[in-house]
């Protein structure tokens, strides 16, 4: 009797301290970046990269804190160590590997330009310097137009209008404030969907979106990586893909 209690004892004791020892990574997030991260019907963090995180840290045996944030400091905040790790549809680009360490590649996108079903908005006019285009600040569609607004003047600055997340755009293209709206296709698909609103084109930027973190924190990107590897070779992996409707 007096040995099971031991036995029991040593067993408990030894798992608290496990369970003690487990870190704890902070992970930012866009709340509103349906279906990759967004803020569920009950209030906590969910979607496709914020079930991925948590299914890879019980994986890898570490715990994790999401935090939704501001898009557009994302990677200050990462920088400045207020979160560990970006998991948030983050398109690895050139720009962005100077300053921060991505994982391996877990998606590709490419953009998607969307409009209300009453227009004649289309491909072919919509960099006519006529039409307004709105997007998120600070992410590569942005970038992306910018790239047009500023260095070749082919739009003018006007027309290019920024917003925190993408939502807002999507709103007011809804609301007949701009004429078009440009984002990751994804999300953009989700957003006319049930709406009047259609997709009229896309401009192929073949992304890649990786998780990312600080250069120096090695043992991190080498949890993430294994971790990335495991949960996209796991039933899990078609498990969320259903789940988010993303085929
Ligand atoms: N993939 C694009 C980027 O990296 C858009 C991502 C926006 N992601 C988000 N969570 N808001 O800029």
């Amino acid at each position: 009797g007096v040995l099971l209690l031991c036995c029991i004892f040593v067993v408990l004791g030894a798992s608290n301290v496990l369970a003690a020892d487990k870190k704890t990574y902070i992970v930012g997030i866009d709340g509103d970046y349906y279906p990759y991260s967004f803020i569920g019907q009950d209030g906590k963090p969910a979607g496709f990269d914020v079930e991925s995180i948590q299914w890879i840290a019980k994986e890898m045996g570490f715990e994790v804190k999401v935090q939704p944030m501001a898009w557009d400091g994302i990677i200050p905040a990462l920088l400045a160590k207020k979160i560990d790790m970006v998991y948030s549809g983050m398109t690895a680009s050139p720009e962005r590997r100077e300053v921060v360490a991505f994982s391996k590649v877990y998606w590709i996108i490419n953009q998607a330009v969307c409009v209300r079903n009453n227009t004649d908005t289309n491909m072919g006019n919509l960099f006519d310097g006529k039409h307004t285009i709105g997007t998120q600040r600070g992410c590569t569609a942005a970038m992306w137009l910018e790239d047009y607004v500023v260095k070749t003047g082919i739009i003018p600055s006007q027309n290019l209008k920024l917003y925190d997340n993408f939502p807002l755009a999507a709103k007011d293209l809804e609301n007949g404030r701009i004429d078009a709206a440009m984002m990751d296709d994804v999300i953009v698909a989700k957003a006319v969907e049930g709406k009047d609103m259609k997709i009229i084109g896309t401009i192929s930027t073949g992304e890649e979106y990786a998780v990312a973190m600080r250069k120096e924190d090695k043992e991190l990107h080498d949890l993430i990586n294994e971790g990335l590897d495991r949960l996209m070779t796991s039933p899990m992996w078609n498990e969320l893909k259903l789940k988010y409707k993303m085929f």
